[in-house]
């Protein structure tokens, strides 16, 4: 039992989930979490967009319903145009209300680097909970947006990334990851949680492990942002992406074959990446099906769980 004993608490930390989960009644549990990071694009506008977007992803795949939020801000105020943090914020404010969530206050703080986030607060069915820890094997796994986030930005910063990448990384990022769960909920999804900076690999093993399951990866269905192989070949490589390929190494297993730059793009950190969830084999094809017809149109099957082998991950 998570939280020391107290029986209303339904998730907790020790499985590595997306938010923490409080039984607040018969029918009703409380789903929170908080989530800031600092600017990935320059435009603040399309930022605050990113990261509103971001911190309500982590409500979503716990398959819960975002209802408030609190803006978390830094922000250099004597240093800085304020304008340029009222853009940040009006960003976080409009995509709160394309998600049907009310932003009811927050706190700011003067910082040298400019943060933004939300703490939110959700509420779902105690018994419709959608776990990181509950695959099974047998199930397909699905993933809903493609990789190369990190990447990019860093090639972004760099100056090294065209206009048009960069519109294609920014739609995603600022796309809300709730017709997705609508989907994977109606689906009856067994496991869920999304991607962000630990990258699809960190996040696999996450459930994996605390499933007690082995995921094999079809790396040819991860569905990824064009010219990532010509960028991470150009080393433009996020510091966080190193230190997840040394964390994943040992649990993975993967034929040998040339082809390292797409180990790299499975370990990228992603901002606002898609849900990863895993459905039974009976339920994944309608799945798909429904995911592409709601919009999310990259959305692929990227492997099947199976019984736990030698090692959590073994890619094909
Ligand atoms: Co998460
Ligand atoms: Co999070
Ligand atoms: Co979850």
């Amino acid at each position: 039992m998570p939280g020391g004993g107290d029986p209303h608490f339904l998730v907790g930390l020790e499985t590595s989930d997306d938010a923490g989960v409080f039984q607040i009644s018969e029918h009703q549990a409380l789903v929170q979490t908080a989530d800031f990071i600092t600017p990935i694009v320059d435009d603040p506008y399309d930022f605050g967009q990113i990261a509103a977007a971001n911190a309500l992803s982590d409500v979503y795949a716990m398959g819960a319903n975002p209802l408030t939020a609190l803006n978390l801000v830094g922000f250099p105020i004597e240093a800085m145009d304020r304008e340029v943090l009222s853009y940040i914020i009006k960003g976080g404010w409009d995509k709160a209300r394309d998600a049907e969530v009310t932003i009811v206050g927050g706190h700011s703080v003067k910082d040298p680097e400019i943060k933004y986030g939300l703490a939110v607060t959700g509420t779902v069915l105690p018994s419709k909970i959608i776990r990181n820890s509950t695959a099974r094997a047998g199930d397909k796994l699905i993933l809903t947006k493609p990789l190369g986030t990190g990447i990019l930005a860093t090639a972004l910063k760099n100056e090294k990334l065209p206009d048009e990448l960069l519109s294609i990384i920014t739609a995603s990022m600022k796309r809300l990851n709730r017709k997705a769960a609508q989907v994977m909920i109606t689906q009856q999804a067994h496991a869920c949680t999304d991607i962000t900076g630990y990258g699809l690999l960190g996040h696999l093993l996450e459930m994996m492990n605390s499933s007690g399951t082995t995921a094999t990866l079809f790396a040819e269905k991860v569905p990824l942002f064009p010219e990532l192989q010509y960028f991470v070949e150009k080393k433009q490589i996020p510091g966080g992406l190193k230190d997840n390929l040394k964390f994943i190494e040992p649990h993975l297993e993967a034929p040998p074959r040339g082809d390292d730059w797409l180990v790299n793009v499975f370990c990228d950190p992603q901002t606002s990446g898609g849900l990863l969830f895993t459905v039974s084999a009976e339920s994944a094809g309608a799945c798909l099906q429904e995911l592409h017809q709601s919009g999310e149109t990259d959305s692929s099957i990227i492997g099947e769980i199976v019984e736990k082998a030698h090692k959590p991950i073994l890619l094909e």
